[in-house]
């Protein structure tokens, strides 16, 4: 198999040599079977809920789909999986709601794996919000560039029951509409120049927004100080290199 993109690297560098690891939305299949074929996961469960996108994960597979350590598995989300069956998951490629969903579904289940890495395509502040609600330690945010796209990679652990995710954090959080949540102080220690470059679109599209609701004869004044607040914060941050 060709090499991986960038995307697909950086979810890959997440997983550790030894830690095997289940693909929710395989599709290709390229990430688990890079991480098979250089010997990082000793095992490996590919799964999607679209036999066709299976079908591909398959055909990339060739003839090492009839091994032990690959193992290819069709329907929804984490209900594939028994508990604490692999180390680590990962959900990439989809919106940040349905990986909530997937991820709520199931709390002990999915309370039993060690790692997750997620790659929302959107609502991503949602998802971060939903994470430190539910307890979990959000380890690390980073941003990696996708063709026109700049996409962001979230590594988080589970609390180690599902009634500590139900219990929640001990301090209140910042609500979940807070720009905090769709752009973490975090990103900009570690990728200073893309996450102010991430700001800088978030920036721009949250100013059209603005446009939209001052145009509109029905506004409400709360929702006009919510978007200046984000707008604040990510103009704040925009320049910040
Ligand atoms: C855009 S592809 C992402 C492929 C790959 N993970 C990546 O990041 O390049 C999304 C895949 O998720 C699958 N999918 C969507 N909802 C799912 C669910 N609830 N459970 C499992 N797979 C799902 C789709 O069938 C599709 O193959």
């Amino acid at each position: 198999m060709n090499g991986l993109t960038d995307r697909l690297q950086m979810i890959a560098d997440e997983i550790q040599q030894g830690e095997t690891m289940a693909d929710i939305g395989t599709d290709h299949g390229f990430l688990p079977l890079h991480l098979w074929e250089n010997g990082i996961s000793p095992s490996v469960i590919m799964c999607d809920v679209s036999e066709p996108s299976l079908a591909k994960a398959k055909a990339a597979a060739g003839a090492y789909q009839f091994g032990h350590e690959l193992d290819f598995r069709a329907g929804d989300g984490l209900q594939v999986l028994s508990a604490g069956e692999v180390d680590d998951i990962v959900i990439a490629g989809m919106g940040g709601l349905l990986i909530r969903d997937i991820m709520s579904f199931d709390l002990e289940k999915t309370c039993s794996f060690r790692k997750f890495v997620l790659q929302p395509r959107n609502n991503s502040g949602l998802l971060r919000y939903w994470l430190a609600s539910r307890n979990f330690d959000i380890v690390k945010n980073q941003l990696v560039r996708e063709g026109k796209f700049i996409c962001e990679i979230i590594t988080a652990k589970p609390p180690k029951s599902a009634e500590i995710a139900v219990l929640g954090p001990s301090e209140p959080l910042p609500d979940a509409g807070e720009a905090c949540w769709e752009l973490p102080e975090d990103m900009f220690g570690i990728q200073p120049e893309l996450a102010s470059e991430y700001a800088q679109v978030k920036l721009g599209i949250e100013e059209k927004i603005l446009e939209g609701i001052l145009r509109s004869c029905n506004v409400e004044e709360a929702d006009i100080n919510t978007v200046r607040k984000r707008i604040d914060y990510f103009r704040r941050h925009a320049y910040e290199i």
